[in-house]
């Protein structure tokens, strides 16, 4: 590292004139220490075992960058690897490399997503994509959407535009249905829109984990004997322990019938509709109201990259627009802050655009199709005398030896993930009707078939 470089006055920030030759030159480090961890991956397994990064805070004179490079390079040495081709646990697959360079651009830009004058390509950006996601699911040209920070937050927008179209924000019996499978983001959205935990209603699953449409109906009719007005049903497409589909077209007729608004959560199985994979139950779903779909979660996107795709753009517009004061807005464009709960945003969408970009529709439906190749490999090898195996038609599964109790259930699966672990395979723990699980995610494109084979051969001998 040279002299200048530890001048740090030279790169507080980029210079707006000089070569910026420093900028260049932790830039390449930063990329080169990256590829080394990818490159390397083997050898540090998929998870530390025993993380033990030390956290150190910012002193009075501040460090040079090789001090600071040491530490990054700590950092990630203690950081779960979602490259190691036995990162199975969870729905955080490997990076795209062009999403990798995207977040780069979207740093060093550092636009602002609330407003056209502090985004104007961006912004442009964003609305295309989300007009062409639209057009792909099958909306109509009222639609559009907005990113967020999440799936989390993309249902929390939904719900609110839901609740705000039916005219019940103030009421408080506005209630909302999801499946007893749904995830438990929807008790934290219930919580932030100043809902009672009765007014979030659990409908029960029938054994493939999908929304049990009697019981969908039975609870309609509960609602109006208790006086509760339902502003919007939730179907699920791709449950998170088990890849299930709810019943999308029963649950649509129902929502027609009754005047309400369904949303669906795509956050897992959304992404699938971009492409011709023929999953049973994955239809076109250009009837709902709103949908939210994660990039991030099967396509590899980085974080984070979540959508909220919804029929008619003016019931964001009405329900979130505030007018923004200090910001001077262009005729006919739309300041893209005033359609969601966030303000500020980061420019998520120039990774989304160079991923999908770059993948193309083929290599989109590559990547989702050898997900389910891998999962489908799997559940066929995995001995079903041994195990109660729980799986979707997605890519996710999770099992347990048969006939196990509660308590041996959380053994097992305590002392199992931590052995498969020492192996390198990293296995999520969920807790699952009432017991504890193994879950495999087959997201990950590094995994081949001779991994798959390895990390069967230690279960099928536990
Ligand atoms: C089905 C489903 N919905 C919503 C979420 C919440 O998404 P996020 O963690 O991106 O906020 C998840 C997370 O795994 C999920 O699996």
């Amino acid at each position: 590292m040279t002299n200048e470089l530890i001048n740090k006055k030279d790169i507080y920030f980029p210079s707006y004139s000089g070569s910026n030759d420093n900028l260049n030159t932790l830039i390449n480090k930063t990329s080169q220490i990256i590829c080394n961890w990818f490159s390397n991956s083997e050898k540090y397994g998929p998870l530390p075992i025993d993380e033990e990064f030390k956290c150190l805070m910012p002193c009075e004179n501040g460090n040079s960058p090789e001090d600071l490079f040491s530490e990054i390079e700590d950092l990630i040495l203690n950081s779960f690897n979602p490259v190691h081709p036995g990162s199975l646990a969870h729905l955080d697959p490997p990076p795209l490399v062009l999403s990798i360079v995207g977040d780069l651009i979207a740093a060093g830009l550092n636009n602002n997503l609330l407003a056209y004058e502090l985004s104007p390509s961006l912004t442009n950006l964003e609305e295309s994509l989300f007009k062409w996601f639209s057009k792909k699911i099958g909306f109509g040209k009222h639609s559009g959407g907005i990113a967020s920070s999440g799936g989390t937050l993309s249902n929390l927008n939904a719900l609110i535009a839901a609740r705000d179209h039916a005219g019940l924000s103030s009421d408080p019996n506005a209630v909302f249905l999801i499946s007893e499978e749904a995830h438990s983001s929807f008790i934290k959205c219930a919580k932030i829109m100043g809902l009672h935990e009765n007014n979030l209603i659990k409908v029960s699953t029938d054994n493939e984990g999908s929304m049990d449409l009697k019981c969908l109906k039975n609870a309609i009719v509960e609602c109006s004997k208790k006086n509760k007005k339902i502003f919007s049903i939730v179907a699920t497409l791709g449950t998170t322990i088990r890849g299930a589909l709810d019943p999308i077209e029963g649950i649509r007729e129902i929502c027609k019938n009754n005047n309400i608004w369904l949303h669906i959560d795509g956050s897992i199985g959304g992404i699938f509709l971009l492409t011709d994979i023929q999953i049973k139950g994955l239809n076109k779903i250009n009837f709902a109201d709103s949908i939210t779909l994660n990039p991030q979660k099967i396509l590899g996107i980085t974080k984070t990259s979540s959508l909220l795709l919804i029929s008619n753009i003016e019931n964001l517009k009405n329900t979130f627009s505030t007018g923004l004061p200090y910001i001077s807005s262009k005729n006919n464009v739309l300041d893209r802050g005033e359609l969601g709960l966030q303000g500020t945003r980061p420019a998520e969408v120039i990774k989304l655009w160079l991923g999908l970009r770059f993948l193309g529709l083929k290599g989109i439906e590559d990547i989702l199709k050898s997900s389910i190749d891998r999962k489908v490999f799997f559940e066929k090898n995995l001995s079903n005398e041994k195990y109660e195996i729980y799986s979707g038609p997605l890519h996710i599964i999770s099992f347990l030896p048969k006939g196990m109790s509660i308590e041996e259930s959380n053994s097992w699966t305590h002392i199992n993930r931590i052995k498969l672990l020492k192996c390198n395979f990293m296995l999520s723990r969920p807790e699952f009707k009432g017991k504890y699980f193994l879950r495999a995610v087959m997201g990950n494109y590094n995994t081949s078939e001779s991994h798959i084979g390895d990390l069967l051969k230690i279960l099928n001998s536990l």
